[in-house]
């Protein structure tokens, strides 16, 4: 679990109050309603590689990112590992089992390092019964994982590797409302391989194939999208098509 910044047990400077009044899910609450948010919130700040919980934990917690990346995986008992999702500034995660009062459903860690503001459960499942606005964004998120999941078996069955692969960065670049000119997703290539089910080798291949046609570019723990319509038209095609 993260560790609260010390100095900050009773609230947090000023500063953190206008990054929570930004934040995409708060930003619209009432003044008295958001006062009341801030006595709840506990700033965090995490190292790379921090394990914020392990599948099968109680829910303590909702956690909303700040700055930098965490990863939600899940594992085999064989050391296999399955990337469900990467979340970004400006998300939120933890909310199943806090909101269904059940086991954490995979493992969240630190992918970067991160900023995040955390929410007690106690606190935050009544205040969000009190907030009609605030709880119907989160049926909006519930909705947005299960479509995210869906797409993701749907392309796990239905699609060969160059669709799964487009699939997976299209998807990446709109979830991060990166729309205009070249689209940047620090992501690495054996992080993509862990999203996609594929190994990291024929994943490398496929990036460098693309890369030499100017469809994406290849930066050091980041890949660059710069052309996004021949990756939708290979997704829409399906398997017979791929190259
Ligand atoms: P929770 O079950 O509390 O802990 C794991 C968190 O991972 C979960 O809440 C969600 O916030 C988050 N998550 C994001 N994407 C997924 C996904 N595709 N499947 C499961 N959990 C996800």
């Amino acid at each position: 679990m993260p560790q609260n910044d010390k100095g900050e047990a009773r609230g947090f400077a000023s500063s953190k109050l206008s990054v929570l009044r930004k934040h995409p899910y708060f930003a619209d609450l009432e003044p008295a309603a958001f006062e009341q948010l801030c006595r709840y919130a506990k700033h965090a700040t995490l190292k790379r590689g921090t394990p914020i919980f392990a599948k099968g934990d109680p829910p303590t917690s909702l956690f909303a990112v700040i700055e930098g990346t965490v990863k939600i995986s899940i594992s085999s008992p064989d050391g296999r590992n399955a990337i469900l999702n990467l979340i970004g500034p400006g998300e939120i995660f933890g909310e199943i089992a806090l909101l269904d009062g059940q086991e954490r459903s995979a493992d969240a860690t630190a992918n970067t390092s991160c900023e995040l503001f955390t929410i007690d459960r106690r606190e935050f499942v009544p205040f969000v019964r009190s907030q009609p606005t605030l709880a119907m964004k989160f049926i909006e998120l519930l909705c947005a994982r299960l479509r995210w999941t869906s797409d993701q078996v749907e392309q796990v069955i239905l699609q060969d590797l160059p669709g799964r692969l487009a699939s997976a960065l299209l998807r990446l670049t709109e979830r991060r409302k990166l729309t205009e000119g070249e689209r940047t997703l620090a992501i690495t290539q054996q992080e993509i391989s862990e999203m996609v089910g594929m190994t990291r080798e024929s994943i490398n291949k496929q990036l460098r194939a693309w890369a030499a046609r100017g469809l994406v570019r290849l930066e050091h723990g980041a890949i660059v999208v710069l052309k996004p319509e021949p990756l939708q038209a290979l997704v829409e095609a399906g398997p017979e098509d791929g190259d």
